[in-house]
């Protein structure tokens, strides 16, 4: 007799994704279902202990908690993104959920609302 196996529906052991955004909201979501599916996390956003919390409580190890300003540091990325993948292994998928809600009304919108976002 056929036993019914539990599979995961996606299996990304090995796999290594940074997650922009991961302090909050939709991020912090996506964070928690790679972790689930066996994937290691790579948590990014401004506010650390947010960060550290939630890697604290995700299941599997091989996260890591990267606090960093995607606006504020545009012109470190490159430098920043090679120290990451130089301390872990090479990644293998990236989710960028990081972004302001900004309800302003399109008159009144200034060129440092978008920047922001
Ligand atoms: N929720 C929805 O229904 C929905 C629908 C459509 C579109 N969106 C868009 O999707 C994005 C995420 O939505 P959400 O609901 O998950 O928002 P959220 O809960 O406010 O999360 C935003 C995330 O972005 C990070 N972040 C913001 N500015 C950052 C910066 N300069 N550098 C690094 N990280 C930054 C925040 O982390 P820190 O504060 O720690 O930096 C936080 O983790 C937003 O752009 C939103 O407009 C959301």
């Amino acid at each position: 007799m056929a036993t019914a196996v539990f599979r995961k529906p996606l299996d990304l052991a090995g796999h290594v994704v940074l997650v922009t955004g991961a302090s909050s909201g939709i991020g912090r979501e996506t964070s928690r279902l790679l972790a689930e599916l066996g994937a290691h996390v790579i948590l990014v956003g401004r506010n650390a202990e947010r960060l550290r919390a939630l890697r604290a409580g995700l299941p599997g190890d091989g996260h890591a908690e990267e606090s960093f300003d995607l606006v504020a540091d545009l012109g470190f990325i490159p430098e920043w993104m090679k120290r990451i993948t130089q301390g872990n292994h090479p990644l293998t998928g990236l989710v960028h959920c990081a972004g302001v809600h900004a309800a302003v009304p399109l008159m009144g919108a200034k060129p440092q609302d978008c920047e922001k976002a």
